[in-house]
C-alpha cells in the first residue's frame, strides 16, 4: 500500500497531519519539546493570549476528579506584548502550524489581540468564547447565538488569518452556536471547552477550588464532544477540530468519524507528554491496517 495522506486543510491552511494540541495544556510548545518533535504535529495551538496581563483566580485551581480534572485557572497569562516576543519566535523554530488562541472580558479586548496578530507570522486564530471560569467575556459571549454570531462577524472585519470559533458545551442546542458562527463568517469550529463542574471536599466541608466551580476535561468529557461534534458536522459546513478526553489514537479517530477534519489533545498531555505524537503514529496504522489511502476518506463517515 502506498504511504497513507494524513494532511488536512482547515480554511485554506494545509497541516501535515490533523493531530493539534488542545490550548492551555501545552502552553506554547516550550516546555513539552523536551517530550515532543514539534515539527510531527499538525499545529500548536497556543494557551489563551489577552491584550494585557492577566493573574488568572486564586488557587487552589485545578483538582483531580474521577475520569478527568477540573480547572478554573481564569486565563491566566502574559498579555500580547510578551507572547509576540517569546512564545511566536519559539515556535517559529519549528516546521509546523501555529494557531494562537485568543480571549478578553469584551469585545474590543478581542479585537486588541486580534489586531496586534494582524502582522505576526501566525496561521490560524482560535477565538475563545467559550471559558466558563473568566465573569465577564469568555463564556458569556458563547452561550448567547446573537454575541456569537456578532463577535465572529467583528473578528473576522479585523483578522488577517482564518478564524475558529471555539464552541462552549454548556449550551441546552450548540447546534445554534455552530450556525449562528457560521453566519458571523466563521472559517472553522472547534470544541469542546470544558464543562463547568464542582468538587466538595468532605472533610473540610467546603468547595476544592477557591473558584467553587470549574471546567471538567478528561475522558469524562468524551461522549459528550463526540455527540457535540457529530451533531455540528451535519447542521454547518464548516470544519470542525474535534476535543475533549482525547487519551488515545481511538479517541481521536472516533472525532474524525463523527465529522471532525482534525483533532486537539488537552488533558492527556499531563499524563502522558508524547500523547501528541504517539496519536500521529496510531492513526497512520489505523489507516495502514484498514487500506484507508486518504485520511478524508474516515472524516464524518459515521453520519
Ligand atoms: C488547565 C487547562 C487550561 C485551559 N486553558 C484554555 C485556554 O486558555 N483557552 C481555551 O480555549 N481552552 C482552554 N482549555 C480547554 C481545552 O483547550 C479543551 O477545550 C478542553 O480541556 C477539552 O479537551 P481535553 O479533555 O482533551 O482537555 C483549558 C483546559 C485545561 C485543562
Amino acid at each position: 500500500m502506498t504511504e497513507p495522506s494524513l494532511s488536512v486543510s482547515i480554511a485554506g491552511i494545509e497541516l501535515r497531519n490533523p493531530v493539534l494540541t488542545a490550548s492551555g495544556t501545552f502552553g506554547s510548545g516550550q516546555e513539552y519539546s523536551e517530550f515532543v518533535d514539534l515539527n510531527r504535529l499538525g499545529a500548536v495551538v497556543t494557551k489563551g493570549v489577552a491584550d494585557r496581563p492577566w493573574p488568572g483566580n486564586p488557587t487552589p485551581r485545578v483538582c483531580e476528579v474521577t475520569g478527568g480534572m477540573l480547572n478554573a485557572i481564569g486565563l491566566q497569562n502574559p498579555g500580547i506584548d510578551v507572547f509576540l516576543r517569546r512564545d511566536i519566535p519559539f515556535l517559529r523554530q519549528f516546521n509546523t502550524r501555529i494557531v494562537v488562541n485568543v480571549c478578553g472580558h469584551t469585545e474590543e479586548e478581542y479585537l486588541a489581540v486580534v489586531d496586534r496578530l494582524y502582522d505576526a507570522p501566525v496561521d490560524l486564530l482560535e477565538i475563545n468564547i467559550s471559558c466558563p471560569n473568566v465573569k465577564e467575556g469568555g463564556i458569556a459571549f458563547g452561550q448567547d447565538p446573537r454575541a456569537v454570531e456578532h463577535i465572529t462577524a467583528a473578528v473576522k472585519r479585523h483578522a488577517k488569518q482564518p478564524v475558529i470559533m471555539k464552541l462552549s458545551p454548556n449550551v441546552a442546542d450548540i447546534t445554534e452556536m455552530a450556525r449562528a458562527a457560521e453566519s458571523g463568517g466563521a472559517d472553522a469550529l472547534s470544541m469542546i471547552n470544558t464543562l463547568t463542574g464542582m468538587k466538595i471536599d468532605i472533610h473540610r466541608r467546603s468547595f476544592v477550588l477557591a473558584n467553587k466551580t470549574g471546567g471538567l476535561s478528561g475522558p469524562a468529557v468524551k461522549p459528550v464532544a463526540v455527540r457535540m461534534v457529530w451533531q455540528c458536522a451535519k447542521a454547518v459546513k464548516l470544519p470542525i477540530i474535534g476535543m475533549g478526553g482525547i487519551a488515545s489514537t481511538e479517541d481521536a479517530i472516533e472525532f474524525l468519524l463523527a465529522g471532525a477534519s482534525a483533532v486537539s489533545v488537552g488533558t492527556e498531555n499531563f499524563v502522558n507528554p508524547r500523547i501528541t505524537e504517539e496519536i500521529v503514529d496510531g492513526i497512520r496504522s489505523y489507516m495502514i491496517r484498514y487500506g484507508v489511502e486518504n485520511i478524508q476518506e474516515l472524516v464524518g463517515a459515521v453520519r
